[in-house]
């Protein structure tokens, strides 16, 4: 948690951008795995942390803007939460910790939003992504479940984006430390990628040096020797000499703040000459997207230079051919990487994707494409000092896909299909890094870069 200063400016601020009305945020409840009592690790909802700071379940709060007041609802800990959990702050103790003075029990939460709906004050609240929070705003707002979604308030969703999206330094250490213990996890990913070893022992390890350091992981990982299945979550491969290992994961540090990270490693360190040429032509892609990624920019100009560079080194190989900018146009380069370049990064790995990705990336000038490929570019819009992001190119031989393009001809004149037959088990390489937007161009959100080229992937197994 940071100190309670950093809280009380930004519902401050907040105040100031929303201007009336009543905001209404509720944190999450407890989610129970597979019966009541048996709960998934509880996690809090990150506009609740960003701007209310406490990590425990069944709070709610209310900044009321037109009387200039503030208030923190919930229980106290009752003997039964605290033979079962042990010892918890009172609410006061809680809400002090963050800079709020009033605390009501839950049960008032009710009263407080009848009231301001009662003398026709606006109530904003954010999108609710869980069924508990769903059914409590229905009950509190009196509306069906269905008619939830669309009171959403615009205004407060765009505050809290407008907020999130610029980190401040002291977020950008947090997401250091998070990219500190990834960087742990992949080196272990690494070292432990040789022939005979399983999927599932590597993921295994990385999630519980996640857990060991931090709170875990920030997303389940993606570890893989298909890693041309761009979310592969299934872990029973035993790895083989001559194929290659996708591993996409990162960690969730102790304040919340994600990493997220991709190396792809040869089995054994032993690599061919075909998956050097296609690292290199990634390696590439990301360099050069680093360099690309300043103020001013848009990220949708970064990846479509990403996708030239991908285009362009498959052409070398025969891969592709013609007309860059025609490809472009058309779309070629999606066949190879379906995905977008990147996304924000913050308290959520896709940062804020519950308040709707596109109007986290995406703005009334910079509008989300709808062709196949750019249409999954997650953030687009011009990029700002503090904005943090992954950058995530990757090259993938998925052969349902290259099936589908060739029999319905598709961008047929710029893709060599006969070649890529050879590639059909190729698998997929993606390496991903993440930056922060600095006010000259951005910087590495890590001490140490990851092992990137092929010689230093190859040590890192090695050694
Ligand atoms: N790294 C996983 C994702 O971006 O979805």
């Amino acid at each position: 948690m940071f100190s309670k200063e950093t809280y009380i400016k930004r519902r401050q601020e907040l105040k100031r951008k929303v201007g009336s009305g009543a905001v209404v945020l509720l944190g999450n409840s407890e989610a129970a795995m597979n019966y009541i009592g048996n709960d998934y690790t509880f996690r809090q909802d990150s506009s609740f942390i960003y701007y209310v700071g406490l990590n425990t379940p069944d709070l709610a709060y209310i900044l009321d803007i037109d009387n200039d007041k503030e208030y923190l609802f919930g229980d106290e800990p009752t003997i039964d939460d605290i033979i079962w959990m042990g010892n918890l702050p009172s609410l006061k103790e809680r809400a002090a910790e963050v800079g709020i003075n009033a605390t009501e029990p839950s049960a008032g939460l009710s009263k407080r939003v009848s009231d301001a709906l009662k003398s026709n004050r606006k109530v904003h609240y954010l999108n609710p992504y869980r069924y508990r929070n769903q059914i409590l705003l229905s009950e509190l707002l009196g509306i069906k479940i269905q008619e939830v979604s669309s009171g959403v308030s615009p205004v407060l969703t765009k505050a809290v984006i407008e907020m999130r999206l610029i980190k401040s330094q002291e977020e950008i250490r947090e997401l250091e430390n998070a990219g500190s213990i990834g960087y742990a996890m992949h080196i272990v990913a690494m070292k432990m990628c040789r022939p005979c070893m399983s999927e599932r022992d590597i993921a295994g390890a990385i999630e519980g040096l996640a857990i060991s350091e931090g709170n875990g992981v920030s997303f389940p990982t993606i570890l893989s020797m298909n890693g041309q299945t761009l979310h592969n979550h299934d872990h029973s491969g035993i790895l083989a000499t001559g194929r290659l290992m996708l591993c996409d994961a990162g960690s969730e540090n102790l304040n919340h703040y994600a990493s997220d990270f991709t190396r792809t490693t040869a089995v054994g360190g032993k690599y061919s000459t075909k998956q050097i040429t296609i690292h290199n032509i990634v390696l590439q892609a990301v360099n050069e997207s680093i360099k690309m990624a300043r103020p001013g920019i848009t990220y949708k100009s970064v990846h479509r230079n990403a996708y030239r560079i991908i285009f362009e080194g498959l052409r070398e190989l025969g891969l592709t051919r013609g007309d860059s900018e025609a490809a472009l146009e058309a779309g070629a380069p999606a066949l190879f990487m379906p995905h977008g370049l990147g996304h924000a990064l913050g308290l959520d790995v896709h940062d804020m994707e519950n308040l709707g990705e596109t109007l986290v990336g995406y703005d009334e000038k910079i509008q989300r494409d709808t062709q196949f490929g750019y249409r999954s570019l997650r953030f687009g819009k011009r990029l700002a000092e503090g904005h943090v992001l992954t950058v995530e190119p990757g090259i993938y031989f998925i052969p349902q896909l290259i099936d589908k393009w060739r029999a319905e001809n598709i961008c047929s004149n710029f893709i060599n299909f006969d070649r890529l037959e050879s590639y059909r088990d190729f698998g997929g390489i993606r390496l991903e890094d993440n930056i922060a937007i600095t006010a000259n161009g951005c910087r590495p959100v890590y001490e140490k870069r990851l092992p990137i080229t092929v010689d230093e992937i190859i040590e890192a197994v090695e050694n």
